[in-house]
């Protein structure tokens, strides 16, 4: 699976270890950046990055993280097709894939620990859509678009 990161300053610390982390399970990771948390950026234009990558085909999922993953997942629900869910427990990682069919998860940098997040990202990768059910009312929410 095709993975793109980004982050703000705020996420840089928890995306440059997701990277890794990431890379080191078998995943095909592209980082749109920022290379560094010593200036302040704006966490629109690394979501825009980031969505791209989605709807282009080039990856597969999305990961954004910021201070607390509302910005990121504010500006990615812009997008159409974009299914951006902002998680803070692992449960809603797994459920956001099952019942959402969410093509992004945003994270919060500063407000849940790396680990938390780590497991986050573990429920979201391995869990799958569910269909059914859940398709109809996905395609009331694309008819919005
Ligand atoms: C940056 O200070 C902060 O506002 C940003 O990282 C994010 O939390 C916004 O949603």
């Amino acid at each position: 699976m095709r993975i793109v990161l980004g982050s703000d300053h705020a996420g840089w610390s928890q995306k440059d270890r997701l990277v890794s982390y990431l890379a080191l399970n078998g995943y095909e990771v592209v980082d749109v950046g920022p290379e560094n948390e010593t200036e302040s950026v704006d966490y629109p234009d690394y979501a825009l990055k980031a969505c791209d990558a989605v709807l282009t085909g080039q990856v597969d999922r999305a990961i954004l993280i910021c201070g607390t993953g509302i910005g990121m997942a504010i500006t990615a629900n812009k997008l159409p097709r974009i299914r951006a869910a902002n998680v803070t427990i692992p449960a809603f990682g797994a459920l956001c894939r099952e019942h959402n069919d969410a093509n992004v998860l945003t994270l919060s940098g500063r407000f849940i620990d790396y680990d938390t997040n780590v497991a986050i990202v573990d429920a979201y990768l391995s869990a799958e859509f569910e269909g059914e059910r859940h398709q109809k009312r996905l395609d009331k929410i694309a008819e919005l678009e």
